[in-house]
């Protein structure tokens, strides 16, 4: 018998490797990955995220990520907004001209799915949530707040807790890593709003673990040894990689 090469796939075999896109408000990155380890199997490749970010100039950026891996396998690509069935709900921090598109179209039949959503189906796979069945939230800081809830290993998509209302305003205008940038805010005080907002979804969902995922995950250190609430909160194992894994994964089912 000869060996398969990586790609090969028979009708019952899904791919072991797919391209994954993670679509942000400051990059776009992708990467190949092994979606049997949730490894990259390339370095990724990041490209500004276009202003304004329209569609057809995300699209143009996607287009190019999936020419520089020469890629002709299946490909995942993430959104920060509410996706349901491949078209587009909402789009908070990127072009409103996003409302309604279908993006599995646009992205020429990409999996589409939302980008916390992405991060938390990988977190829960590869990383901090694995094997736990209780009710776990990963919460990605970044442009905005993401959320994917999950019980017993299931995700409830779009949840989009990043909009809850803290002191009459949407908690990501709040408390998100980019929050914490534009109004300068030590480490310490930013983590003083991301405790408020914590306690907030801690009461609402009663999780049995809180995974923080998106850029800040890597400076973990810095601020979560403020955050004391009763859930434990752990910093997301895939760090900002669990988006492009997620996302290889959702093109892989
Ligand atoms: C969007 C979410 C997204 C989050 C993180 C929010 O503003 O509404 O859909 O997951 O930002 O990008």
């Amino acid at each position: 018998m000869t060996a398969s090469p990586v790609n090969a796939s028979s009708a019952n075999t899904p791919p072991r490797t797919a391209l994954g896109i993670d679509i942000g408000g400051s990059g776009v990155k992708g990467a190949p990955v092994d979606v049997t380890t949730g490894s990259l199997t390339q370095d990724r490749l990041r490209i500004p995220t276009p202003q304004p970010a329209t569609p057809d100039a995300v699209a143009a950026v996607v287009r190019e990520i999936v020419k520089h891996f020469a890629w002709t396998g299946p490909v995942g690509v993430t959104f920060p907004g509410v996706v349901v069935d491949g078209v587009v709900r909402t789009a908070a921090n990127v072009d409103r001209s996003w409302v309604g598109v279908d993006a599995r179209a646009l992205f020429d039949g990409a999996a589409v799915l939302n980008d916390a959503d992405a991060a938390g189906i990988a977190e829960m796979t590869f990383g901090q949530g694995r094997g736990r069945t209780g009710t776990v939230l990963v919460l990605t800081f970044g442009t905005g707040i993401g959320s994917a809830l999950f019980a017993g290993g299931v995700l409830v998509p779009n949840t989009e807790l990043g909009h809850l209302e803290l002191h009459g305003r949407d908690a990501e205008h709040r408390a998100s890593d980019r929050a914490r940038e534009e109004h300068d805010l030590s480490w310490e005080k930013w983590a003083e709003r991301v405790e408020e907002y914590l306690r907030h979804v801690e009461m609402l969902f009663s999780p049995s673990l809180i995974v923080i995922g998106g850029g800040v995950s890597k400076k973990a250190d810095k601020f979560l040894p403020h955050i004391g609430i009763d859930t434990p909160v752990v910093p997301a194992a895939l760090q900002n990689q669990a988006g492009i894994v997620g996302a290889a994964m959702a093109a892989s089912r």
